[in-house]
Order: C-alpha cells, then structure tokens, then sequence
C-alpha cells in the first residue's frame, strides 16, 4: 500500500504512545516459563510481538488476550511443549535471538524460521555463544534461519560480547538460567536491560556490576504482572515531529525512560531541542511524559557508548538532522546494516530521495543540514522505521510524499498514522 501525506502547518496535542516492543516480548517469554499467572497491560499488539504469542501458544502455553491487556498462563521452566512444525518469528529479530536461548537448554527439538529479511540476519551472534554452552543448533550457512535446535543440557560460559547486542545478551541470560554452572557476561557497552530488570523481578540471581552480567542457575521463576511502559523508539517520531513543524507543541504520556533506551532525548537537547521530561515513579521500568516544542537545531556528533541507546532511532535522528544547522555525524554504528533492512543504505536512499544531504560511512552517514526537504516518492523497503521515518519527514517537506508499503508500520506501531494524523491542525 502506498500513502501520500503532505506537509503541516503545525503539530498540537498528546499522544498515548504504543507499549514498548522489547518489553513486550520479554514480558510473553518470561512469564511463559515462570510459576502462575501474569497480567500484562498496555501489550504492544504489533506484528512482531504477536509473532512472540504466537510461538509460546504453539509451545504450550495458555495467553488470553483482551485488547491491550494479555494474560500469561505460565508454565514454569520445564514446562513448555514440544512443537510438531515450524515456529514462524515473522519479521522479529528478538524473537528468534531471545527464543533461541529458551529453546536451546529444552528437552526437546524445535525449527524456528521467518519472513525474507529475516532470513539475511545473522543468527551466528546467537548460535555461537549458546553452542559453548553445549547448545546444538544447525542453521542455514551456519549463521541463518530456518533454524534447528536440539534441547541440550547446558554449562554456564565466560563470554565477552564482540558486538553491543540486548538480543544476544538475553539469548545467554536465558540459557544461563537452566544451565548447571554460573555465566558471566561481559559487554564492552551497555546494551538495553529490560531482561535483567523483569528476570530479576521474577526471582533470578542476576548481578550486575559495571557492564559484566553474572547468572546463576535457578529451578523457578515467579510469574509477574508487567505494567509496559510507552516505547520510547515510537515516541522518537513525535519528538522529533514536534521538534522540526513550524508552531508545534507534542506531548507524549507514559513513555519508558530507561536509560538503556534514552539517548534520544541527550542527542535532542544537544542539538538545541525544546524537550523536557517529567519523570514519575513507575516501580520497574522508569516512565515519564516528554512535551516538545519547535526548536532551532543545530548539528551533533553521535559515537560510541551512546549508540546502543538509540540504535533504532538513527533513520529518524537522520531527519532531524536535515532539519538542523550544520553537520551530524553518526558513527560506531555499524550495526545498523544488521537491522531489518541495511539502515546505512536505507537511511541514505530516504533522505536522498528527499532531496536532503547525506553521506554514507563505513559506520555510519553525515548529514550537513540544510533545514528543507522536498516530497518525493520514498521506498521503505518494508522496513518499519524507515516507512514512519520517512512520514514525519514529509510533514516538513515540500509538495507531496509518497511513502512504499507503508502499511509496515504494523511491525512496531500499527496506530502510528492515525496517531499522526490526529496532531494535524
Ligand atoms: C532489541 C535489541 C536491539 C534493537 C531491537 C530490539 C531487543 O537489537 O535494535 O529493535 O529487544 O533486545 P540488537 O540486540 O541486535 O542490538
């Protein structure tokens, strides 16, 4: 499906943001193989997480959704199902990676495959550390999906993480769980913690130090009810919208501020954003509302340790720079061409397309701003945060937009237009 959207005159009003989709994910997982019943409210019903219901429904477990509201009947840790057919993780990388280290130290067998850009993301990442921990798992090439993994016992590892990765991180978290000796973690920088946080609220002997993760076994986690906070890589699109429409104000309720997730908002005020935050004691994951108002924008560097803290958010920080005065340079970020699509190359297509200024980096892009940006028809390569990306773009630009399969939205974000929509004057 194509959308033609066009610009605005201003952006007002408040946004209920969409649940966050890691904690959605790990919410359905964990509570699958913990001891009772779990509600879970404010669920993120997008693609990719129902593609994680989907699969514990197949592995046995009772969930009963009602809107945004799902309840997790668990059924402990050795408790999950045999599945005689293929688990399908749809477009949803955390799904395979984080399933993978649940299925690995199971009694039983398990295929796991997904759509077509699934199939190009390495699942090495994964396959590699759960193998030293006895895993078997044979995969496409050794490194893609489908994937086949044989339930083995499993000895905790010394791992030191070769790439800033929350996925791959849960995947050993998971394992480590049933294996019969401690793991311990170690990353290079801190990647998200939302396993941690919910594992360790559920009873898991979890102890974090700097950036090394120690795990021990357990024999049962208790079932929670998780309250998911707004998901702050949604709520990106309106704060930068609010921030580059002429006369906007954008308040966005309940998103999580985890500081794991929160680099947005530092980038944001560093290139001169009128955003701030009111934080309020949520218990688990910290939550707030942000409020935007238009901002003169300048330019920034983007590196580093800061990277992982908003890793998704880069192709809509690309917009924001365009809007900007002067150069931003994104780099140590390689690890955007592992993402749902190759993001250096379809952040550099959008923009270009858009008439922006952009180059292409081994790790990253620079974008000199030029503070306009004319509608043109953009391929979103099915890639989700391309596609909503590129619509906040067209809200500045000139004439009309044309945006490519934009229904991938429903990904992450299936209310994104009519959210959008609603802010309009
Ligand atoms: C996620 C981790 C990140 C992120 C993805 C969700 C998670 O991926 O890009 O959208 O929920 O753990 P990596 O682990 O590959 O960095």
């Amino acid at each position: 499906m194509e959308r033609v959207m066009k610009g605005v005159k201003r952006l007002l009003g408040e946004v209920d943001i969409a649940g966050d989709k890691s904690v959605s994910h790990r919410a359905i997982m964990t509570n699958a193989i913990a001891d009772g019943d779990a509600k879970i409210t404010n669920f993120l019903s997008g693609e990719d997480c129902i593609s994680t219901l989907n699969i514990f429904r197949s592995l046995g477990v009772d969930i009963s959704v009602f809107g945004k509201e799902v309840i997790v009947r668990g059924r402990g840790m050795r408790g999950l199902r045999a599945f005689n057919g293929v688990l399908n993780a749809g477009n949803s990388g955390t799904t395979t990676r984080l399933l993978s280290g649940i299925l690995a130290p199971q009694s039983f067998e398990s295929a796991i495959d997904g759509d077509d850009s699934l199939r190009l993301r390495p699942m090495k990442r994964v396959i590699e550390p759960l193998s030293l921990m006895g895993a078997r798992i044979e995969a496409s090439g050794g490194n893609f999906l489908p994937l086949k993994i044989y339930g083995r016992r499993l000895h905790g590892i010394e791992y030191d993480m070769p790439m800033a990765s929350a996925q791959v991180k849960s995947a050993i978290i998971y394992a480590s769980l049933y294996a019969d000796s401690e793991s311990v973690i170690t990353e290079k920088v801190k990647s998200r913690d939302h396993t941690e946080i919910m594992l360790k609220s559920m009873g898991a002997d979890i102890e974090e130090k700097d950036n090394v993760i120690t795990v021990r076994p357990i024999e049962k986690l208790v079932a929670r009810d998780v309250r998911v906070p707004g998901d702050i890589s949604s709520a990106a699109y309106f704060l930068v919208a609010g921030a580059i429409a002429p006369n906007s104000e954008i308040t966005v309720k309940n998103v999580g501020l985890n500081p794991t997730r929160a680099g947005i908002i530092s980038v944001m005020r560093r290139m001169g954003a009128d955003i701030s935050v009111e934080e309020y004691a949520s218990g688990g994951e910290r939550a707030g509302d942000i409020t935007v108002r238009s901002s003169e924008l300048s330019g920034t560097v983007i590196c580093g340790d800061e990277i992982p803290t908003l890793i998704d958010e880069l192709p809509i920080i690309a917009v924001l720079a365009c809007m900007a005065k002067g150069v931003t340079v994104v780099k140590d970020a390689a690890e955007l061409k592992v993402k749902e699509t190759d993001r250096i190359d379809t952040v550099y297509r959008m923009i270009t397309a858009l008439g922006g200024k952009i180059e292409k980096t081994d790790d990253g892009f620079i974008i000199e701003g030029t503070g306009e940006l004319s509608g043109a028809r953009v391929e979103s390569f099915k890639d989700h945060r391309i596609a909503m990306s590129a619509a906040v773009a067209s809200l500045v630009a000139s004439g009309e937009t044309v945006i490519a399969d934009a229904e991938c939205v429903d990904i992450s974000f299936p209310e994104f237009y009519n959210i959008l929509g609603g802010l309009h004057e």
